[in-house]
C-alpha cells in the first residue's frame, strides 16, 4: 500500500515493508502549510521532526483531562497522570527492547542524558566505596570520536577536567566513516568508557559498532551510544546493539521537546550515584543526610517532564503503528534517490558517505562557494526548509575543512518530489550566485 515512487533503475521488491506515505503525510497537520507562498518542503528533521496528530491530541488530552504530579499523590488525578507516566516509560522501554522498564531514566533530552551519565561518573570518582568501573582519575582514558554532536564531546571533556582522566578520540576518513584502524591502541586496558554517536547528525554515517564493542568488552570498559539520531529512523535492539547506555530525544521522534532517554543496563544504574538531588529521587532524608530510591527513580530528581513524556508514549505508538522496518526502508529508498538526484548539481559536494549503506537521510553539502547560509536563504524563499552552519557538530566540519554545511534530512513523511523539490532549489541558487 504505499505511494513512494520507487525510483526507475532501484529495485523493486515487493517484500519489502511499507507504508501509506500520503496517509502519514495527511497526520502531520504542519505539512499542509505554506512557506512564503509555496508548498512547506520540511527537509530539517534531524534538527526535530514534525508531530502527528495523534501525539498532539494526547499532550492535549493529558492536560485537560489527567493532569497532577506524578508518583506522590493518591487522588484519582494523581493516580491516572502516574499510570500514564509510567505507562509512557513501558513503551518506550518496549521500543527498544530494554529487559527491564525500570531501565528507562526519563531526562529532559540527549544531552541531559550524556551529563547524567558523565556527572555520576565524576560523583563516583569521589567516592572510594563506588564501584572501580565509574571511577576515573589521572591516567584512565575516555574513548570518543571526531564524529560526534557537541553534546557527545563536552560532556566528557568536563569529565577530564574534573578527574584528571585523558580525552582521546577516533578520527573520520575522508569518506565520513569511522577510521578504526587504531581501534586496539585507542581502546586499551586505561579506557572507562567509549561513547560514539550510533547515526551522525552532519554525515549521515551509521556506525557498525560490533567491533568496537568486542574491544570494549576486552578491556573491560563501558560503551554508551548517541542514539539520537538512530532512534527515531531504524528499528533499535538494546539486546542487539550489546552497549551500556544508550541515549535518544523525543522531539526527534515525533514527539514533543523537552523529554529524552537515558537507557542502562540495570547494574549499571544501580551502581551509579545520584547527579542531581531533590524530590522523589530519595529512599530516606535526615539533616544528617540522605539515602537513594532505586533507578530510575534515583535520576529523575524533581516533577519530571509528564505531559511530554505521556506524549513521547503515544509518538512510540505511532511509529510502532507504522512500522520502524517500513520507516527505515522508506529513508533508504530516499536517501539513494537524493544522492543520485544531488550528485546532478553542477559544484554539489557531499560530506559523508555516497552510498546509501552505512548511512541514514541525512545529507550535509556545499555548493560551491556559496555560503551556506545564503543556500538556506533562497531556499527558504521556495518553501524548502534545511539547516545551515556547524550542526553542532564544529569537529567535523574542522575536519572537511568547511566552516558550515547545508544539511537537508528526511523522515517518514519525506517524498520524492521533496527531494526534487530541493535540487530545483539549488538550481535557483547557481543561478542567484552564479
Ligand atoms: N542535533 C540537532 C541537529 O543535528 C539539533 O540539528
Amino acid at each position: 500500500m504505499t505511494t513512494i515512487a520507487i525510483p526507475p533503475g532501484m529495485p523493486q521488491y515487493d517484500d519489502v515493508p511499507r507504508y501509506d506515505v500520503a496517509a502519514v503525510r495527511a497526520d502531520f497537520p504542519i505539512l499542509a502549510r505554506e512557506i512564503n507562498g509555496h508548498p512547506l518542503v520540511y527537509l530539517d528533521s534531524a534538527n526535530t521532526s514534525h508531530k502527528p496528530r495523534q501525539v498532539l491530541d494526547v499532550l492535549a488530552e493529558h492536560y485537560a483531562r489527567h493532569n497532577a504530579n506524578v508518583s506522590r499523590s493518591v487522588h484519582t488525578l494523581g493516580t491516572e497522570a502516574t499510570e500514564a507516566y509510567e505507562g509512557a516509560r513501558g513503551k518506550v522501554a518496549a521500543f527498544v527492547n530494554a529487559p527491564s522498564v525500570d531501565e528507562v531514566v526519563f531526562t529532559k533530552n540527549s544531552t541531559e542524558a550524556i551529563n547524567i551519565v558523565a556527572y555520576a561518573f565524576s560523583n563516583a570518582s569521589l567516592r572510594p566505596d563506588a564501584d572501580p568501573r565509574l571511577r576515573l582519575g589521572p591516567g584512565d582514558e575516555i574513548v570518543i570520536s571526531e564524529m560526534e554532536h557537541h553534546s557527545n564531546i563536552v560532556p566528557w571533556q568536563l569529565l577530564a577536567e574534573r578527574t584528571g582522566a585523558t580525552l582521546r578520540w577516533f578520527p573520520v576518513t575522508d569518506n565520513g566513516r569511522l577510521d578504526e584502524s587504531g581501534l586496539t591502541d585507542l581502546v586499551n586496558e586505561r579506557t572507562k568508557i567509549v561513547s560514539l554517536v550510533h547515526m551522525s547528525n552532519i554525515l549521515g554515517t551509521v556506525n557498525a559498532t560490533s567491533r568496537i564493542t568486542a574491544r570494549v568488552r576486552e578491556v573491560g570498559a563501558l560503551l554508551l551510544l548517541d542514539c539520537s539520531q538512530s532512534v527515531p529512523h531504524m528499528p533499535i535492539d538494546v539486546v542487539d546493539l550489546d552497549a551500556d547506555f544508550i541515549v535518544f530525544t523525543g522531539h526527534k521522534m515525533c514527539g514533543p521537546t523537552g523529554i529524552g532517554v537515558l537507557w542502562g543496563r540495570t547494574e549499571l544504574l544501580a551502581a551509579m550515584p545520584p547527579v542531581f538531588g531533590g524530590g522523589s529521587m530519595i529512599e530516606t532524608v535526615t539533616m544528617a543526610g540522605s539515602t537513594y530510591a532505586a533507578p530510575p527513580a534515583r535520576f529523575e530528581a524533581g516533577t519530571p517532564p509528564i505531559a511530554e513524556a505521556v506524549a513521547l508514549g503515544a509518538a512510540v505508538d505511532y511509529l510502532t503503528g507504522v512500522g520502524m522496518p517500513a520507516i527505515q526502508w522508506h529513508e533508504k529508498q530516499l536517501t539513494a534517490y537524493a544522492l543520485d538526484a544531488l550528485r546532478t548539481v553542477p559544484g554539489l559536494r557531499i560530506f559523508g558517505p555516497e552510498v546509501p549503506v552505512g548511512r541514514g537521510g541525512t545529507i550535509s553539502f556545499a555548493l560551491g562557494d556559496v555560503h551556506p547560509h545564503d543556500v538556506g536563504q533562497v531556499l527558504d524563499s521556495l518553501g524548502v526548509q534545511v539547516r545551515v552552519g556547524h550542526h553542532c557538530a564544529r569537529p567535523v566540519c574542522a575536519r572537511f575543512g568547511v566552516p558550515a554545511t547545508t544539511r537537508a534530512s528526511f523522515y517518514l513523511y519525506t517524498t520524492t518530489e521533496e527531494i526534487d523539490a530541493l535540487v530545483a532549489g539549488l538550481e535557483q541558487v547557481r543561478k542567484v550566485f552564479g
